[in-house]
């Protein structure tokens, strides 16, 4: 099987990928793609604001995509997942964390100001899932939401996924009702109130 985790930097990706890896039977090749891109060095150059690279999307895409055609069983981890369709993938994992948690998570992680709240937006409007749900198809799409749990407790939900093939009934992520508690859109607003 191909197994595709995606999410907004700090969803939990990798170490819910490396809980998996340990997990899933039969075994899955653990394929990186932040790993492939500087291995291949799949980048044009480095944005010296937030240290981030600028990454050669077609390269990652090509890249990935020869390598899923040869081997059976792939878990492959990345946000740059959700940017471009992995033909060969049988399922995709939009990892979902309220964005009030992402911003504790990734204030652990010293991101400059605007990488941390670009991350958070980009979790409060959907952007993975979206781009998810228009690069793939969309019966493949599941989302997995990771707030209030532990790591470990999210690999066994997914893994129960995985299992099933079934997406579950209930849309479960909507952070939209908190659109207007969250730290950055306040912010936002604020600013805007004093003009
Ligand atoms: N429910 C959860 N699921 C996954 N990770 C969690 C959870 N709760 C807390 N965490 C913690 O959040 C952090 C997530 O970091 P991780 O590196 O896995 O994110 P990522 O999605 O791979 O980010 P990036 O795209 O930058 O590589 C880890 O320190 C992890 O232990
Ligand atoms: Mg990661």
């Amino acid at each position: 099987m191909i197994i595709v985790l995606t999410g907004v930097p700090g969803t939990g990706k990798t170490a819910i990928a490396q809980l998996l890896a340990k997990s899933l039977k039969p075994k899955h090749q653990l394929v990186s793609l932040n790993d492939l891109v500087k291995k291949h060095k799949l980048y044009s150059a480095i944005d010296p604001s937030d240290n981030s690279k600028i990454v050669h999307l077609p390269g990652l895409k090509s890249a990935i995509n020869t390598m899923t055609v040869t081997v059976t069983n792939m878990l492959i981890e990345g946000h740059l997942a959700c940017e471009f369709c992995i033909p060969e993938a049988d399922l995709v994992l939009v990892l979902r964390t309220n964005p009030n948690e992402l911003r504790e998570r990734l204030g652990k992680r010293k991101y400059p100001k605007h990488k941390l709240n670009e991350n958070v937006m980009a979790e409060a409007l959907d952007y993975c899932l979206l781009l998810s749900q228009k690069n793939y198809p969309e019966k493949i799409v599941f989302e997995l939401d990771t707030t209030g749990k532990s790591a470990v407790q999210s690999a066994k939900e997914a893994q129960k996924l995985i299992t099933a093939k079934k997406k579950p009934k209930k849309k479960f992520v909507n952070w939209s009702e908190q659109l207007f508690s969250l730290t950055v859109p306040l912010q936002l607003h604020k600013k805007e109130n004093k003009k």
